[in-house]
C-alpha cells in the first residue's frame, strides 16, 4: 500500500511540475462550489490518476485542483470516497496518504449532516470539536511505520488553535458558528428516529457518513485539522431528508463555509 501511495504521488508531482500543496481541503456533499474559490493551476481527473478510486455519488465531481487561495497552495479534492460506497476503508483514505506526500501542512475537511443537537437549524454551519467513531477504523491492519505509530492520540484532533482562529473569523464577518461531536456511521441510510436519539444520548451533535476516516489517517499522520459540518436536515424533527435536500442545502449555506475556509487560509 504504501508503494503504492508513493507512487500516486510521484505521478501527481510530475504532473504539477513542483507546486507543493500547504492546505488540502476535502469538499463534501454539495460544497464543491467551493471550488471556484481557487485559482486553479492544474486539475487532475481521479480517472487519471494512477490508484486513485473514483466517485460514484451524483454530486460529487471527482477531482484534485491545486490551485491559489489567497495566495496560499492548495490542494482541493472535488469529491471524497465513502466506505458506503463499497470501498476498503484504505481506499476511501488514500487522497490524504497521498496528499500528505505532496506536502500539505493542514488538512480541512468540510461535509453535510444531519443535526441531533436540537438547538441546531437546517442550514447552520458547525464547527467539529470532535467526533465518535461508528465505522471500522481505518488504520486496522499493518501499520505504515513511515507515516506515523501504531497507537496514534487522539486528543485535540480537530485542532483547537485553528478552532479558535475560526470564532474569531466569524465574529468578525458575522458568520453564525454552532459548535459540536460529528458521529460518522456507515450510512446508506439515514439513521432512524432511535438511532437520532442513541447518537444524541453518546454525545453526539450532528450525524455524518463520512469524514472520520480521514481525520483519523491525517492525525496518524501528524497533519492538523480543521472541520466544519454544515447541518442539512435536523434529525429528531418529523420531517425526511433525502439526498436532494442535503445537495440543496449544503449548496446554500456553502457560501459561508467558503468564507470561512477563505479567511482561514489567509491567516494561517
Ligand atoms: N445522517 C447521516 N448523514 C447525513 C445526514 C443525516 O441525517 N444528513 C446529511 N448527511
Amino acid at each position: 500500500m504504501l508503494e503504492e501511495i508513493k507512487k500516486c504521488a510521484s505521478f501527481i508531482q510530475e504532473r504539477i511540475e513542483g507546486f507543493v500543496p500547504e492546505v488540502g481541503i476535502i469538499l463534501g456533499t454539495g460544497l464543491g462550489a467551493f471550488a471556484e474559490q481557487i485559482e486553479a493551476k492544474y486539475i487532475l481527473d481521479y480517472h487519471d490518476i494512477p490508484g486513485f478510486p473514483v466517485s460514484t455519488v451524483e454530486g460529487h465531481k471527482g477531482r484534485l485542483i491545486f490551485g491559489l487561495v489567497e495566495g496560499r497552495k492548495v490542494v482541493a479534492m472535488q469529491g471524497r470516497f465513502h466506505y458506503y460506497e463499497g470501498y476498503a476503508m484504505s481506499q476511501v483514505t488514500f487522497p490524504v496518504r497521498v496528499m500528505k506526500l505532496l506536502g500539505i501542512q493542514y488538512l480541512f475537511v468540510s461535509n453535510a449532516s444531519g443535526g441531533i443537537n436540537t438547538s441546531f437549524s437546517v442550514g447552520d454551519l458547525m464547527i467539529i470539536t470532535d467526533h465518535i467513531n461508528l465505522m471500522p477504523n481505518p488504520l486496522i491492519g499493518k501499520n505504515m511505520a513511515e507515516l506515523g505509530p501504531r497507537f496514534p492520540d487522539m486528543h485535540n484532533c480537530y485542532d483547537k488553535a485553528l478552532r479558535d482562529k475560526a470564532t474569531a473569523i466569524a465574529a468578525e464577518r458575522g458568520i453564525k458558528l454552532q459548535y459540536g461531536v460529528y458521529v460518522g456511521g456507515t450510512g446508506p441510510t439515514f439513521e432512524t428516529q432511535a438511532e437520532y436519539r442513541y447518537f444524541k444520548a453518546i454525545g453526539g451533535d450532528a450525524a455524518g457518513m463520512s469524514t472520520v476516516p480521514e481525520v483519523i489517517v491525517a492525525r496518524h499522520m501528524s497533519i492538523p485539522v480543521f472541520g466544519v459540518s454544515v447541518i442539512t436536515n435536523c434529525g429528531l424533527s418529523d420531517e425526511i431528508g433525502d439526498h436532494e435536500d442535503v445537495q440543496r442545502q449544503g449548496a446554500k449555506a456553502g457560501k459561508n463555509m467558503g468564507l470561512l475556509f477563505t479567511e482561514m487560509i489567509k491567516n494561517l
